[in-house]
């Protein structure tokens, strides 16, 4: 079964691409200060970026004097612009379902996914090319859409009697499709549970060394005040994995 690309859809490529993180790039990317702590440097490195969409972290990955950078991306359109807007001949661009992807082994010392894995059906095997490609000591560095916020049949906060914001988390345990509706209906996601992400990446021999819930800070809201939801359902899950050196 061919992999869900709705991001070649005009419709919805058109309202995805006027977000602010899509406008700004990373800048417009409230949680990206944070996960660029769990970054190694990235000099001299070869790093893959799964998901790479327009392309932000695989050019700056590059101007942080990356050795090489590999951008994966299912969507033709996504890839078009990120092609149009690298210059530095170290970026490389593939068009490439991760549902299927083959890397080689030891070929890579960072792989970075930003807010694409939740798009991912089989992330077991997933994990074990970018376990097999990472090099001893190599990085795995990844953000998903937090699973208390891709869970629930409703997307739609509630409120108490007591007039208190209540996010309506059930199905957490249902792992699996989830349908949506976002700038167009039918957009496919994939559910997993916290546990099921950290034990995917340890199952392959990866060790699990830092993971964030991210909400936003009080600056963050003071700037962007729909950030606060947040503060009542993480926004993102970030997870930080290394290959052990021996
Ligand atoms: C939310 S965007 C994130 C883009 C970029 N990483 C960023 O943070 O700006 C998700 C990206 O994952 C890509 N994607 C989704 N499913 C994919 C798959 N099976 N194989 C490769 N890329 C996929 C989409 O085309 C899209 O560019």
């Amino acid at each position: 079964m061919a992999s869900h690309n709705i991001y070649d859809d005009p419709d919805f490529l058109a309202g995805y691409s006027s977000l602010k993180r899509q406008v700004h790039g990373l800048d417009g990317a409230p949680e990206w200060p944070v996960l660029r702590t769990l970054l190694p440097d990235m000099a001299g490195r070869r790093v893959v970026d799964l998901g790479c969409g327009f392309g932000w972290f695989s050019r700056w990955a590059t101007e942080h004097d990356a050795a090489s950078v590999l951008g994966i991306d299912i969507s033709t359109r996504m890839l078009e612009r990120a092609r149009a807007e690298t210059t530095a001949t170290s970026v490389e661009y593939r068009c490439l379902d991760l549902d299927v992807l083959d890397l080689d082994p030891r070929s890579a010392d960072v792989v970075f996914s930003s807010l694409a894995l939740h798009y991912v059906r089989d992330l077991d095997r997933l994990m074990s090319t970018v376990s097999a490609a990472l090099v001893l000591g190599g990085s795995l560095v990844f953000s998903v859409e937090h699973p208390i916020l891709s869970a629930p049949t409703s997307q739609e906060f509630e409120s108490s009697a007591q007039g208190d914001r209540i996010w309506p988390l059930n199905n957490y345990l249902v792992e699996g499709e989830r349908v949506r509706n976002w700038f167009v209906d039918g957009v496919v996601k994939q559910h997993r549970a916290v546990a099921t992400y950290v034990n995917t990446v340890l199952d392959t021999g990866l060790i699990v060394d830092r993971i964030v819930e991210w909400g936003p800070s009080a600056d963050d809201i003071e700037a962007r005040p729909e950030l606060a939801d947040g503060l009542h359902r993480p926004w993102f899950l970030m997870l930080r994995a290394t290959k052990p050196a021996t």
